[in-house]
């Protein structure tokens, strides 16, 4: 099997290198946006009910219901009588909304449910990768404390008969693919396939920082590993979906971060800002980045550097030479380099004026120091700055630290990704 530079970085920025650059979690005193919640905030009281709030208590009720009839079918053996009434698959997570959860700005993961009786997982939405994996009930090696997916207990489960083995930087997983029924935001991907894994690293493990159960690619075919269609391609042909799109809003104030599958959530940016750029090359969601730019300073002059937008990185990774010459006029500003991976820290009281701008489509999106500024080292006041370098790559991996800033939208049927400014 293929070990994608792309993948390699993902479990190095999420779940730890073998040399984790100074503690990143350790930074829990950043100050939080303000809650976008018409429910805590009603903006017209004179109003009798917040329409919210409605479909809120109803998606609630939905969810109990669905959770204690599962329950009922794993104390007792069989599915609730009434099971067969309840309407699992048109589901209450309508519009496509898919709630995310944040684990230390690190992480951001949401449900799926999976099988015949559905059971839900949770994973990372990953947009530098394409496959599926889940872990799977014989999987004995790193996988306690997670949800394991079990063949046998699906009817809609089907053996593909097709091991598979997952490279990553810093860890790998193995198992078997099955085809099974995949459920998120309401909308359902039948025979989809799910790497049902026996082994996990310990990178994947609970305590090794990575909460969610497995991992979900929504890139395109050409880099799925398993040579088989991506969850959002299913999706997008089963023909249910209102629009070809999905779109992320990531943040760290919880209940604040978001992903929508068939549509975008208007609701959390501007629509005037939204700039789009085409993908270059069917595969990553790789476009092209006008410049990266400090103090209004042009660092990238190329009009052409390659970019990959990819949600499950959480920094910005560019080249060492780019990288370089973003840091070396900031004073203080100090390399540590391990292997082929550097990343920076800067003197904590300037850090937050060496904040990045990248421009994409010719709008410039500035990177706030909330997400750029990671804080301080254990054994310095140096602060860990966002953007790393790896000098195996001559592209850039645009990762969380940017994607806080913007509500993104990635276009499957325009093949092009957008970024507007948050509301
Ligand atoms: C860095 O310093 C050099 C030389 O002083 C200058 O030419 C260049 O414009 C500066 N770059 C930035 C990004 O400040
Ligand atoms: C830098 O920004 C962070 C996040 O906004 C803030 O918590 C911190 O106090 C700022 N540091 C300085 C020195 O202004």
């Amino acid at each position: 099997m293929k070990l994608t530079a792309i993948s390699a970085l993902f479990v190095v920025a999420v779940v730890g290198s073998p040399t984790p650059p100074p503690n990143v979690h350790s930074n829990m005193g950043r100050t939080q946006r303000i809650l976008l919640n018409s429910r805590s905030n009603p903006t017209n009281s004179s109003k009798a009910f917040d329409p919210k709030t409605v479909w809120d208590q109803l998606d609630s009720v939905y969810h109990k219901y669905s959770a204690t009839m599962r329950a009922y079918q794993r104390n007792t053996g069989s599915p609730h009588p009434l099971n067969s009434r309840f309407d699992v698959r048109s589901g209450a997570k309508r519009n496509g909304n898919v709630p995310l959860v944040n684990y230390n700005a690190d992480l951001w993961y949401g449900e799926i449910d999976v099988g015949t009786p559905p059971k839900t997982f949770t994973v990372v939405f990953d947009t530098g990768s394409s496959d599926l994996f889940l872990p799977s009930t014989e999987c004995s090696v790193s996988c306690a404390g997670h949800t394991q997916y079990d063949p046998a207990a699906s009817s809609s489960a089907k053996d593909s008969g097709q091991p598979f083995v997952l490279m990553y930087g810093a860890g790998e997983t193995a198992g078997e693919e099955y085809v099974d029924d995949v459920f998120v935001g309401g909308y359902e991907a039948k025979d989809q396939t799910v790497g049902g894994a026996w082994l996990y690293s310990p990178e994947f493990s609970k305590d090794g920082s990575f909460p969610p159960d497995g991992l979900s690619g929504l890139a395109f075919r050409e880099i799925s590993e398993f040579e088989e269609s991506p969850l959002f391609q299913t999706l997008d042909e089963s023909g249910k979906l209102p629009q070809s799109v999905f779109g992320f809003k990531l943040s760290t104030t919880p209940g604040d971060s978001e992903m929508v599958i068939g549509g975008t959530n208007t609701n959390l940016y501007r629509s005037d800002t939204l700039s789009y750029v085409p993908v270059t090359d069917k595969g990553y969601w790789q476009v092209e980045m006008d410049s990266i730019s400090r103090l209004g300073q042009e660092v990238i002059e190329s009009q052409a550097a390659p970019a990959i937008i990819d949600t499950g990185t959480t920094f910005v990774i560019t080249s060492y030479s780019i990288a370089q010459s973003y840091y070396a006029n900031i004073s203080g500003a100090t390399a540590h380099t391990e292997g082929a991976d550097t990343y920076w820290t800067i003197p904590c009281d300037i850090i937050n004026s060496t904040v990045p701008t990248f421009t994409f489509g010719g709008r410039a999106f500035k990177v706030s120091a909330q997400t750029y500024n990671f804080g301080p080292d254990d054994l310095s006041s140096d602060c860990l700055a966002g953007i790393a370098a790896s000098s195996e790559m001559d592209f850039t991996i645009v990762g969380d630290v940017f994607l806080q800033n913007v509500y993104s939208v990635f276009d499957y049927a325009n093949t092009r990704v957008g970024f507007a400014e948050l509301a």
